[in-house]
């Protein structure tokens, strides 16, 4: 089985071959994954009218390398799939309707595949690992605890109630100085800081509902960042050193929580296993929090490899691989429409404000 994957969904324009052959491990042939971050810097975010016109530009040429590089022709490929959402509209026009148009003149069926599902189930293409698993997609547009039971069967535990946590190290980051993406600015300033100088608020911490909140957080950091204003670098290094240390507080009482229902609702589940997924995931203080977390709690940590964590195509082609020999391709795909709001769980009701303003999934 070989499956064409394309990820438009936000600042990444990708494309990537998997081939699945037999009961050998599934083999990523390509992964060619386009940042548009330098497009972007100028402005402190993503502009969702300059990552279209980017994608318009790039897709083309990045789909034919993905091709070249796999050393597979478009003739040997078993289908497309593209993501069709969740994300910024005009980039899942640009995928999905090159996607549409790839699959009718190779002859191809299309498979939509939701952008989380391709996070979702990326621990199974580098893992291997058997359902059910505890997933934390933590991300500059979503910040989500999710069970993932089965291709197609996803429960969401735990979501933001307002910021992501991505977006959380961006606003910082942007509140301080830091040039954009902010959450590896933020990581390196915090390396010379002194985390115990302030004592930020951990949003949620203790609460028996399961979600997360950053919202006030960042006020918190707004608020000592203009008292002491006009900053030095030690005191900027010190805020972020602070700043994850309660991010990392905070998302630890929230998976601690998450690893004990897990424990409860599978209790036959031998060797459970968190799954981490989303640029935020690249923390060393936030992994080191989760790893020390699951080995407490008897959970094995896997932190599939950074390019395969952020965004990028070779998750959503294995997603249709996954949904092909499940016979869950779907009958419509050619007809299916760009979704921006696609929950993976379609039985959680979304929570007041969550992800209003995050972009990126
Ligand atoms: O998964 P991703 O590449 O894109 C999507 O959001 O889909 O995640 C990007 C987010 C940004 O908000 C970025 O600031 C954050 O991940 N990030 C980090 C780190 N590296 C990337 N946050 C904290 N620490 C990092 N080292
Ligand atoms: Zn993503």
């Amino acid at each position: 089985m070989r499956v064409l994957g394309i990820e438009t969904s936000c600042d990444e324009t990708a494309a990537s071959v998997v081939a699945l052959d037999g009961a050998s491990a599934p083999e990523i042939l390509s992964n060619i994954v386009l940042s548009q971050i330098e497009e972007h810097a100028a402005f402190g975010g993503v502009v969702p009218e300059i990552a279209a016109r980017a994608h318009v530009e790039a897709l083309d040429g990045i789909v034919e390398a993905a091709l070249a590089d796999s050393a597979v022709s478009l003739d040997e490929v078993d289908a497309v799939a593209a993501t069709a959402g969740p994300g910024l509209v005009g980039g899942l026009i640009v995928g999905l309707m090159t996607a549409k148009a790839i699959a009718a003149a190779a002859n191809k069926p299309l498979i939509a595949i939701n952008h989380l599902e391709g996070h979702a189930l990326t621990a199974r293409l580098t893992d291997g690992l058997d359902f059910p698993y505890l997933l934390l997609l933590v991300s500059g547009g979503h910040t989500q605890i999710v069970a993932v039971r089965g291709v197609g069967d996803y429960q969401r535990w735990a979501t933001t109630i307002d910021d992501a946590l991505g977006e959380a190290f961006d606003k910082t980051a942007k509140m301080l100085g830091l040039p954009y993406p902010g959450g590896p600015n933020v990581e390196k300033a915090a390396a010379s800081g002194d985390a115990g100088r302030f004592a930020f608020p951990r949003p949620m911490k203790g609460s028996a509902q399961p979600d997360f909140s950053f919202s006030g957080l960042k006020t918190a950091v707004r608020q000592a960042a203009t008292a002491i204003a006009p900053l030095s670098d030690q005191d900027v290094a010190d805020i972020c050193a602070s700043f994850q240390a309660a991010v990392a507080d905070a998302l630890g009482d929230r998976v601690g929580r998450a690893l004990a229902r897990f424990r409860k609702e599978f209790p036959d589940k031998a060797s459970p296993a968190l799954v981490v997924a989303g640029g935020v995931a690249a923390n060393r203080t936030i992994k080191g929090t989760l790893e020390a977390l699951c080995s407490e709690a008897g959970f094995a940590f896997v932190a599939p490899p950074q390019k395969l964590c952020t965004d990028n195509a070779a998750m959503i082609a294995w997603a249709g691989i996954e949904r092909l020999r499940a016979g869950m391709a779907g009958e419509n795909a050619a007809g299916f429409v760009p979704r921006s709001r696609w929950p993976l769980d379609s039985v959680s009701a979304p929570l007041v404000g969550s992800g209003r303003r995050g972009a990126k999934a």
